[in-house]
């Protein structure tokens, strides 16, 4: 149960199934972040920030790691390292760079996209060869990059199949493209399918991957991928106003997620298919920690589900999502399901 705080109200308990980003940080986890050694970050000074990136480097088989305050932050610099200014970059329909970072990639980066839109925001290679464009000089926009998200986030924390990504890295390389890895949630993906990350990392030129959702961290992000491509992310971060002074107080939490968050999410995901259960829906097309149900009324089931003390999300006029984490608990989550399942 999570106590939160609404607009003007008083705080009050509820089961929060809003989101994975709503989580607090544990008393360990603060422990950890209150007693971590730290420097000047801007200066490359601090120690457990250079941990923290060290660490999520050697897990995805890659040189180097820079520690972004948010996900979206780790997307426009990966993507902008990939895509110079007036190419492309392809991705699915509803991919987080593409519907959620507000226009950054065009707005920051002048990077334009075009999309596929694939059935549970899946790869779609048939679709992405013909969509590619190569370099045929001063007539038409050539396409620089691939994108995938994994899991995918509107997709319902769909997982996409590692045998699909390696043969979008085999594709990508005989045509010349590079591959962007939003894997906001990866960490479910890796739980999920029991895929190694470092052949998550192989898969792809770069890769964003975030501690503040699942892991339960209450801020922060990483960009993983070559060196040269990370110093210069590094440049553009400051440029960006995202370079941060003594941020190992906030790599600890980070540091901590990844000791101890990592395995749990298997109960996120086994909670995720008990909702689906009550809701009505086959737990099969569960992969993860996310659950999308249609309603004829959304905000009408938002509204009645807070009122018996269960927040969940419209993401459209008749679709709801529910996502579990680390604040949920086998009874909270047990709770919500009975809840909903006279709601739905
Ligand atoms: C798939 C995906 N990518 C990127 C992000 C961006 O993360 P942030 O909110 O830290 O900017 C999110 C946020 O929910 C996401 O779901």
């Amino acid at each position: 149960m999570a106590t939160v705080c609404l607009g003007q109200d008083e705080p009050v308990t509820f089961i929060d199934l809003r989101s994975d980003t709503v989580t607090k940080p544990t008393d360990s986890m603060r422990a950890a972040m209150a007693s971590a050694e730290v420097g000047d970050d801007v200066y490359g000074e601090d120690p457990t920030v250079l941990a923290l990136q060290e660490r999520v480097a050697g897990l995805f088989g890659k040189e180097a790691a820079l520690f972004t305050p948010t996900g979206s932050m780790a997307n426009v610099l990966g993507v902008r390292g990939l895509v110079a200014p007036g190419q492309e970059v392809l991705c699915e329909s509803s991919a987080h760079i593409a519907r959620a970072e507000l226009g950054a990639h065009g707005a920051f980066s002048g990077v334009t996209m075009r999309t596929w839109t694939g059935e549970r925001g899946q790869l779609d290679l048939p679709m992405v060869r013909r969509l590619f464009a190569p370099d045929l000089g001063p007539f038409f926009v050539p396409t620089a990059a691939i994108s995938v998200e994994n899991t995918h986030n509107f997709a319902g924390g769909a997982v996409l199949p590692i045998a699909d990504l390696r043969s979008l890295r085999e594709y990508a390389d005989s045509v010349g493209a590079r591959v962007h890895l939003d894997g906001a949630r990866l960490w479910n993906a890796h739980v999920a399918t029991g895929v190694p990350l470092a052949d998550y990392g192989a898969i792809a030129d770069v890769l964003a991957v975030c501690l503040s959702k699942g892991l339960g961290a209450p801020v922060g992000s990483l960009l993983v991928g070559p060196a040269d491509l990370v110093a210069e992310a590094r440049i553009w971060r400051k440029r960006m106003g995202g370079g941060m002074r003594q941020a190992g107080i906030l790599a600890a939490g980070g540091l901590h997620a990844l000791d101890h968050h990592v395995e749990r999410l298997a109960d996120d995901h086994a909670h995720a298919r008990l909702l689906a259960v009550a809701c009505g829906l086959d737990p099969a097309g569960v992969d993860t920690n996310i659950v999308v149900l249609e309603s004829a009324d959304a905000p009408g089931l938002v509204a009645a589900a807070r009122d018996q003390g269960v927040l969940v999300s419209a993401v459209g006029p008749t679709t709801v999502r529910l996502v579990t984490h680390l604040d949920v608990d086998r009874a909270a989550a047990e709770r919500a399901a009975e809840v909903l399942r006279t709601l739905t």
